[in-house]
């Protein structure tokens, strides 16, 4: 069991910090921005919050964290009431945030200037995925940090796994986000097609499913995005975000995305009309206005 810090109860923070507590079994201490979800946390679990990100850090042997992106990031990390303020020497800071790899190389050289470990472990596997426990964990650090953390992180993970130095954790996750962008367009299209051409979309997707054409995306979204449903999963304006983080990455080590780019434009009017919170299968929206 371990003294356990977690700042940030949005959709994921809130159960993977349950996690922490129920399957861990560590001592968890909650701090989040808007306090009641903090004092509900710790009614619904049995846990503590804290009045600041410094507080709920100080003592603690692992400190995650879950926001929104790199500014909010650096809002709660440092200054007179951030993590780094509270944490003590030789405890690690996993940021289980969405942010740019240039960040996480930041925060790992700021780290171990205070003696501190870091690394940045962002997530896969949406709400489901982070109620469930289940989430894939991309993480970036050194090998030695990853050990102890790793058993800690497996409360709320069916996946854990090291991909190289501080920041490699974010560009893995940019690989998993070019990898949905291009995917998600061509299911809608495919979709759209289909529509057209009065097929029957379940009965094309039972058969098509278990050939090449198969994905995550076709097995679990095909069903609500052939009834023009796009109200769960993750959002547009979260996607946009991790879009912008890897076409920012890609103009600075030259790397060519051209459906990504696009696919951000087509996000971009899918938010025009109105659907920021959507989720993500809603580019189909925009191929049937
Ligand atoms: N939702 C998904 O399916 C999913 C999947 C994979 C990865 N992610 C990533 O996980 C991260 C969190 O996503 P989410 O869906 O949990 O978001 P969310 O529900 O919007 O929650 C965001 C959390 O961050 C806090 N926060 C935001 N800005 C802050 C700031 N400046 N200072 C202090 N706290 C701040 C919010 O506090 P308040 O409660 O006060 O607003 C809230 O606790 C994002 O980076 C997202 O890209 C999400």
């Amino acid at each position: 069991m371990a003294k356990v810090a977690f700042i940030g109860l949005g959709v994921m923070g809130y159960p993977m910090a349950g996690h922490l507590k129920e399957k861990g079994g560590h001592d968890v201490t909650v701090w989040n921005r808007t306090s009641e979800k903090a004092a509900k946390w710790a009614d619904q679990y049995g846990g503590k919050h804290a009045p600041s990100p410094r507080e709920a850090a100080s003592g603690a042997g692992f400190v995650f964290m879950c926001v929104g992106n790199d500014d909010d990031v650096r809002s709660v990390v440092y200054g007179e009431d951030g993590i780094f303020a509270g944490m003590d020497k030789g405890a690690t800071l996993v940021d289980n945030t969405t942010a740019s790899a240039e960040l996480a190389r930041e925060l790992a050289e700021a780290a171990s200037e205070k003696g501190i470990k870091f690394i940045d472990a962002p997530v896969s596997g949406g709400q489901a995925g982070a109620e469930n426990g289940a989430l894939t964990v991309m993480c970036g650090g050194d090998q030695a940090d990853f050990g102890e953390a790793k058993p800690v992180i497996e409360a709320y993970a069916k996946m854990v796994g090291l991909m190289g130095p501080a920041g490699s954790g974010q560009l893995t996750k940019m690989m998993n986000q070019i990898c949905i962008a291009g995917l998600v367009q061509g299911l809608s299209e495919a979709i759209a097609f289909g529509q057209k051409s009065g097929l029957d979309i379940e009965k094309v997707v039972s058969v098509i499913s278990k050939g090449a054409a198969g994905s995550w995306q076709m097995e679990n979204r095909h069903k609500t995005m052939n009834e023009g449903h796009y109200d769960h999963g993750f959002a547009v304006e979260w996607m946009r975000k991790d879009l912008g983080i890897c076409l920012a990455e890609a103009k600075r080590n030259g790397a060519r995305l051209p459906v990504t780019a696009l696919v951000d434009q087509f996000y971009a009017e899918v938010e025009a009309m109105g659907g920021k919170r959507w989720d993500t299968s809603s580019l189909l929206a925009l191929l049937n206005r």
